[in-house]
């Protein structure tokens, strides 16, 4: 099992090109099972979860063309291009073996079923950050005219005898679910009739979906706000389009150089994906600006603890608050992060303080009172995020940290070390 050996303490300079979304890249690619052509997708993050999906995928019936994959100037991979074409369902079951190493697989559901009349999909389990139901996905394919029943921990999806399309529904969600809206979205662009959504989660993955489903032929109006009206259409059609920036990749890169000091340009990116996290680290005390498509990022000084909440989009994303924790534990006075989103998501609080943090958790709220300095240690990643706040900790603290169990960071991160270590970090996976 892969570990990350950092050795602490260096400033980092230089250039960091972004990859594309992981959550963007993940719906995009089931898009494809809602038409007999193909579509064409470029800046998709090299990633394992990308790979998981693409296995699925084929399994469903996918034929999966990957076009030359394009290096950065260190010769890293930085982004393939995918042509799928799923001219026909071969399988409507997405298994186990496949689901639980990746929970985004329940993207494949609302699509299977509003192109194939019938799915069966293996529920996903929790995960470390918490139960991560998908009540809300059934509820809304129930509002649309789908018979759900439970199997042996699978989910039977299935459109009723005689009809042969889900039907438009109104659906209010009772709270903000990404995957949910995205799910919700793709079902109701070939159903029958009108499909009003409302409470929907604003991301800008959502609307890069919406993006490429508007252009494959699905009349979607009101993606990126709380209400997004779809009227069904019989057939979707070939399409081509460029995955958006990852957001969080970005965060993750602009809060280890606030943590560290130093001076970066992160290219291929936007501060109009990540606004308030970059008022946050303004406030920590960095300068950071928007040239063309990249963002400079300066810090000289120890940065001040910041406050945090995690919300839904445009809110600080919780994506995001495991790194902020690392920021803050290093920060300049006490602080606190309140963790609306999941029921358990602070799993790297008690590795932080093995490398000297002071912070304490009571529920959802974290109180950290930074210190001057961590101490390089020992420590254990538990999932994708918490990993990405080690490897902060690990570069700011003084002397030898290691990360153990990093192959939940290569879920979600593009050759990270490469890019790190070619802006002066020392992370060497073991
Ligand atoms: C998406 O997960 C992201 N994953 C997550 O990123 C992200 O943390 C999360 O949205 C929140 O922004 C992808 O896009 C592939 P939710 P998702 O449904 O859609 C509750 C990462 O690190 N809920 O928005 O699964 C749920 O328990 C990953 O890249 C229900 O109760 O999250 C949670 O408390 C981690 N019932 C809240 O809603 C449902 O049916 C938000 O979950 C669905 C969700």
């Amino acid at each position: 099992m892969d570990k990350f050996r950092i050795k602490g303490g260096n400033s980092l300079f230089g250039k960091v090109n972004i990859s594309g979304a992981k959550n963007s890249a993940l719906p995009l690619m089931c898009a494809s099972l809602l038409t007999n052509d193909s579509i064409k997708l470029s800046n998709i993050p090299t990633l394992r979860d990308i790979n998981t999906l693409k296995q699925l995928l084929i399994k469903l019936g996918a034929e999966i063309i990957e076009k030359p994959r394009h290096l950065d100037q260190y010769g890293n991979e930085i982004s393939q291009e995918l042509e799928i074409s799923v001219k026909k369902i071969i399988c409507d079951i997405a298994s186990y073996d496949l689901v639980k190493t990746m929970r985004a697989s329940i993207l494949v559901l609302g699509p299977l079923l509003a192109r194939n009349g019938i799915a069966r999909i293996s529920m996903p389990g929790g995960c470390a950050i918490g139960a991560r139901p998908i009540n809300l996905h059934l509820k809304g394919l129930e509002a649309m005219g789908t018979q759900i029943t439970i199997d042996k921990g699978d989910v039977i999806a299935r459109i009723p005898k005689g009809k042969s399309r889900l039907l438009g529904a109104n659906y209010v969600m009772d709270k903000v679910t990404v995957t949910g809206t995205e799910n919700l979205m793709m079902a109701a662009t070939l159903a029958e009739g009108i499909t009003i959504l409302d409470n929907c989660a604003c991301e800008p993955e959502v609307v890069d979906l919406a993006e490429l489903l508007i252009k494959m032929g699905a009349k979607i109006n009101g993606a990126g706000t709380t209400r997004i009206t779809i009227s069904g259409v019989e057939k979707l059609n070939k399409a081509s389009h460029f995955v958006i920036p990852d957001r969080i990749e970005t965060g993750t890169i602009l809060t280890a150089v606030a943590a560290c000091k130093g001076e970066v340009v992160c290219e291929n990116t936007s501060v109009d994906l990540l606004t308030i996290v970059i008022d946050k680290l303004v406030e920590s005390g960095a300068k950071i600006e928007q040239k063309n498509n990249s963002i400079t990022i300066q810090m000289e000084d120890r940065p001040k603890s910041i406050s945090i909440q995690t919300m839904p989009y445009p809110g600080f994303p919780t994506d995001m608050q495991a790194q902020a924790m690392a920021l803050s534990s290093i920060g300049n006075g006490t602080t606190q992060i309140v963790e609306t989103i999941f029921e358990n998501r602070f799993l790297h609080a008690s590795e932080l303080n093995r490398m000297g943090a002071k912070i304490n958790i009571n529920n959802h709220n974290a109180i950290i009172e930074g210190v001057d300095e961590l101490q390089g240690a020992p420590v254990m990643a538990t999932d994708l995020r918490a990993s990405a706040c080690l490897v902060i900790a690990g570069l700011a603290a003084k002397g030898e940290t290691i990360i153990d169990r990093i192959y939940h960071l290569d879920r979600g991160y593009a050759n990270l070390e490469q890019k790190l270590n070619a802006i002066g970090a020392m992370v060497e996976r073991i």
